[in-house]
């Protein structure tokens, strides 16, 4: 968590640095700061709260300077107070520092520091480094990157800092470990950033930086270093997004904007994945025929939202391909005993690629052997580049914290990889697997449908404002989109929600309803399981309690017991989760926007998560 940026060029940095905090907030918005290089001294402020907390505490007649370094935080280790906003300054306030991560060994270094004469001021890990930082800078005479690559090897944990002396303050060093880092290269002017969505607005050449590599930016050059100094060649790439589809366009919300941007980016994910002759093309995948037919079996890994991805795709890929498909959450995974052997297909989704449980269970899933396929939005982050291999979906940047149109994309960039399993090993034929991609090809459109008509919802939605409980429930590929619609009203609007399978009310849950509970339930279509009917008396059951429902039902369907229907075009069971999910999203949404949360960053949530 936690957003950085750094910037040294002609430009008065302040512009870039609040500029790319802005862009970066959603990582962490517990407080904001900035350190800029003036001539032997640092300008530093920093403020709790949001980064108009800081915006608003900056005075008018700030300094003109070249370069410096800003942060917006995800607070770990002490709370979310201006003393423990970043960046964090040594004794002379001469070095300042900031730090995406967790240094797990900070309080030992602390007790050093401390006895070596060092005075803190904060609750923080960060503030070690910093004092560490000074003591490594005079030893190294006045070489901060010499500086960071010693500091680095003092430190566990995970980390992304970045830092700045004032006696040469047109030069920053930044390092990263488990915690992301990218660089940009400018003309005359470099930056460093969590994100290449900080400086999207002034240059789309970005460098990767690897895992303990030290890079030292100045208006002139980016070099990296490993951390005995050897020279590392730059690994430059181009940013494919521009800076509008990281803004709002008219939407009051990014969320909205996103839920709106979701049939583009389902039809931008499955775009040229069928040949000619019928064959899905995923060439990304690194699989020749023979290995995909030795696959034993899946296990798909992800966290939140991503998961409920993951426990959708369960349904599509053991229908069609016939390999036994297990999910689990990335932060269980490997504190247990997982079977893994080179025939388990492991597939990672992750929006963000940083998400630190995910990627600590796709090092264990390598290490003990498995192929790790990668689903990710994010190019060139970590979880991809740790991977064998990478299916990239094409939602765009999502920058509200609540996450819709990764959901979505996730869903059908599996699906795609169902289906080309399914056809190597001769599970389809290859008439179905064209009639298969051609109903894909359908979902944008139909999604398209489902947002051209939500204002009887948003309407509905009004409703259930002062519900206190909201239950969602499921039944089979549904069941995850019940999950996954309690998830987003949790999170967006802070109501109780809970998501379950319609045939597991009777055991237990069925006790929670009574007079007035409201209960959104998803009617599969009919198929040759006839869950449809199952649904149908889950909801009696719950409506003979005193429930009101609420129910998410295919055109046509016949729906007894509702006291409301929302109707989603019809397609088949296995396709129904991308539209059901897509007026859940907008419930979420509309009461999140009625109740005056903050529904693109909602409290005590990061959108890209690192730490475990
Ligand atoms: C919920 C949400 C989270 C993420 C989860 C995984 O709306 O956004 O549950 O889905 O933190 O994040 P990624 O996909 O970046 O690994």
């Amino acid at each position: 968590m936690c957003g950085i940026v750094g910037y040294t060029g002609p430009q008065s940095a302040i512009t870039p640095i609040v500029e790319g905090l802005r862009r970066l907030e959603y990582r962490g918005y517990d407080s904001a700061g900035i350190a800029l290089g003036t001539n032997n001294s640092l300008f530093v402020e920093k403020r709790a709260g949001k980064l108009a907390n800081l915006e608003a505490a900056l005075p008018a007649n700030l300094p003109t300077v070249h370069s410096g370094i800003g942060h917006t935080r995800w607070a770990t280790h002490g709370g979310p107070t201006d003393s423990n906003a970043h960046p964090h300054l040594d004794n002379e306030g001469k070095l300042a520092v900031i730090h995406n991560g967790i240094i797990e060994n900070y309080s030992e270094l602390r007790k050093e520091l401390e006895a070596r004469g060092h005075a803190f001021s904060s609750e923080t890990d960060t503030e070690s480094v910093a004092h560490l930082l000074s003591d490594l800078h005079k030893e190294h005479g006045g070489d901060l990157t010499a500086a960071m690559r010693a500091a680095v090897k003092r430190l566990r944990g995970s980390f992304t800092l970045l830092a700045i002396h004032a006696d040469a303050p047109q030069t920053i060093v930044g390092v990263r470990r488990n915690s992301p880092l990218v660089a940009g290269i400018g003309k005359g002017e470099n930056f460093l950033a969590s994100d290449v969505a900080a400086f999207i607005d002034y240059t789309k050449r970005a460098v990767e930086l690897g895992q303990d590599e030290v890079v030292t930016i100045s208006p002139e050059a980016i070099t990296i270093c490993d951390l005995e100094g050897r020279a590392v060649a730059l690994r430059e790439y181009e940013i494919t997004w521009d800076a509008a589809a990281a803004q709002k366009g008219g939407f009051t919300h990014f969320m909205l904007k996103e839920i709106f941007d979701q049939p583009k980016a389902i039809a931008d994910t499955l775009i040229g994945r069928l040949s000619d002759n019928n064959q899905i093309l995923l060439d990304e995948l690194h699989m020749s025929d023979d290995e995909m037919r030795q696959i034993k079996r899946i296990s798909v890994i992800a966290c939140g939202t991503a998961y409920h991805a993951g426990m959708v795709a369960k349904y599509a890929i053991e229908k069609w391909a016939k390999i036994p498909v297990d999910v689990e959450i990335a932060s269980e995974y490997r504190y247990r005993d997982p079977i893994i052997d080179k025939y388990c297909l492991v597939i990672a989704i992750s929006q963000s690629g940083e998400t630190m449980d995910l990627l600590m269970a796709v090092r264990h899933a390598k290490a003990a052997g498995a192929r790790v396929l990668a689903v990710c939005n994010t190019n060139s982050s970590t979880i991809p580049r740790e991977s064998d291999a990478v299916l990239y979906t094409h939602a765009g940047p999502e920058i509200a914290v609540a996450s819709t149109k990764a959901f979505l994309t996730q869903i059908v960039a599996i699906y795609l990889i169902g289906l080309k399993l399914a056809q190597v090993r001769k599970q389809l034929t290859e008439k179905e697997v064209r009639d298969l991609y051609s109903q894909m090809l359908e979902l944008p459109g139909k999604v398209e449908q489902i947002l051209e008509t939500i204002e009887p919802l948003r309407e509905l939605t009004r409703k259930f404002v002062k519900n206190d409980t909201i239950l969602f429930l499921g039944r089979g590929i549904e069941y995850p989109v019940a999950l996954e619609g309690a998830l987003k009203l949790k999170e967006l609007a802070y109501i109780h929600a809970e998501g379950f399978a319609g045939g597991e009310l009777k055991h237990g849950p069925i006790a929670l309803i009574e007079e007035g509970t409201a209960v959104i339930a998803i009617l599969p279509p009919a198929d040759e399981h006839g869950l449809d009917e199952k649904m149908l008396s889950n909801i009696q059951e719950v409506k003979a309690r005193g429930a009101r429902v609420v129910v998410i039902a295919p055109e046509g369907a016949e729906v007894i017991g509702a006291e409301h229907i929302i109707r989603i075009p019809v397609t088949s069971s296995l396709f129904q989760p991308v539209l059901a999910t897509v007026p859940l999203q907008v419930f979420a949404y509309e009461i999140a926007v009625a109740r005056g949360t903050d529904v693109d960053q909602p409290r005590n949530l990061a959108k890209s998560v690192t730490v475990e």
